[in-house]
């Protein structure tokens, strides 16, 4: 594997980023989670996935294949960590770069996946694979729906299955496959991330050592109009929702997606109210006639 992704620090203007995006389709972004946030993640995190089956089962044989048995994977990242819920969510970093990449197509963004997928000792390469092939009823080309990344843990390394991804893949034609010279390996210390595209060929890479674990958290947002792969209205409890500071909660859902100026509507209303508002003053969660 010879080819290489670009890198700029976290604190780089959104504009940067962007450009690199479009150009390469994935970008490294270095210090994204400084020291004191990383230990404290990885604390919350340490005795929730010492609690996972790395073989449990999902909801299809094509999921179970998919991660394989040797991945811790923590789903609702909001549910489970008050770290994530209150700084890593809504950290700065996301809300430019989302602005950047997606402001254009839509009235404001959404959380699309939280997952800390801890690869263990023994884990095979990902297929390779674009994030945005979920959504196939979409027709191409398209704008840009989604903006993904994987956010180092601990210190990726090749031999430990650091993410793989495919500079310029964004740009190809549907069914070219890389060559294993076009497949760039995103070793990075912990608190980085690579950043990539929907569009972008990727994958995790294989877990060759005996004992070391792969822990990274896939973190992804898309368009407000575009249904998300996890449901958090459902996976993240009220009562945490109602704690966590207003950015976390435009983009687990609860802000209703106005395109009312760009000539379109609303989005994701509740008694055609917005929920951040029925949130903010408690009739959130109750019967319809609590609402009135
Ligand atoms: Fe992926």
């Amino acid at each position: 594997m010879t080819a290489s992704l670009p890198q700029l620090p976290a604190d780089a203007p959104a504009a940067a980023f962007a450009k690199a995006l479009d150009e390469h389709g994935a970008v490294i972004a270095h210090g994204v989670l400084d020291a004191d946030l990383l230990r404290r993640f990885n604390d919350e995190l340490d005795p929730i996935l010492a609690d996972i089956d790395p073989a449990r089962s999902y909801l299809s044989p094509a999921i179970d294949f998919f991660y394989g048995d040797r991945v811790r994977q923590l789903t609702g990242v909001a549910a489970h960590s008050r770290v994530f819920g209150e700084e890593v969510l809504c950290h700065p970093f996301y809300r430019d770069l989302c602005d950047a990449v997606l402001g254009e197509q839509c009235a404001g963004v959404l959380l699309n996946v939280a997952q800390v997928m801890d690869r263990g000792p023994g884990a095979k390469q990902q297929l390779l694979h674009r994030d945005e092939d979920v959504w196939v009823h979409l027709p191409r080309p398209h704008p840009e729906v989604q903006l993904a990344s994987v956010i180092a843990l601990v210190d990726f390394r090749e031999e430990l299955g650091a993410t793989l991804a495919v500079p310029g893949s964004h740009r190809w034609e549907r069914g070219r496959e890389p060559r294993p010279d076009e497949i760039a390996v995103a070793e990075m210390p912990a608190g980085s991330a690579v950043v990539y595209l929907g569009s972008t060929i990727h994958g995790g890479g294989t877990n060759a050592t005996s004992d070391g674990w792969r822990r990274g958290m896939h973190m992804s947002f898309v368009v407000g109009w575009l249904r998300t792969e996890e449901n958090h209205y459902l996976g993240t409890p009220l009562d945490v929702v109602r704690t966590l500071p207003e950015r976390s909660q435009e983009l687990l859902g609860y802000r209703a997606h106005d395109a009312i100026a760009a000539g379109g509507g609303y989005l994701g209303t509740v008694d055609l109210l917005d929920p951040m508002e029925l949130l903010a003053d408690g009739r959130l969660g109750g019967s319809a006639r609590e609402r009135r």
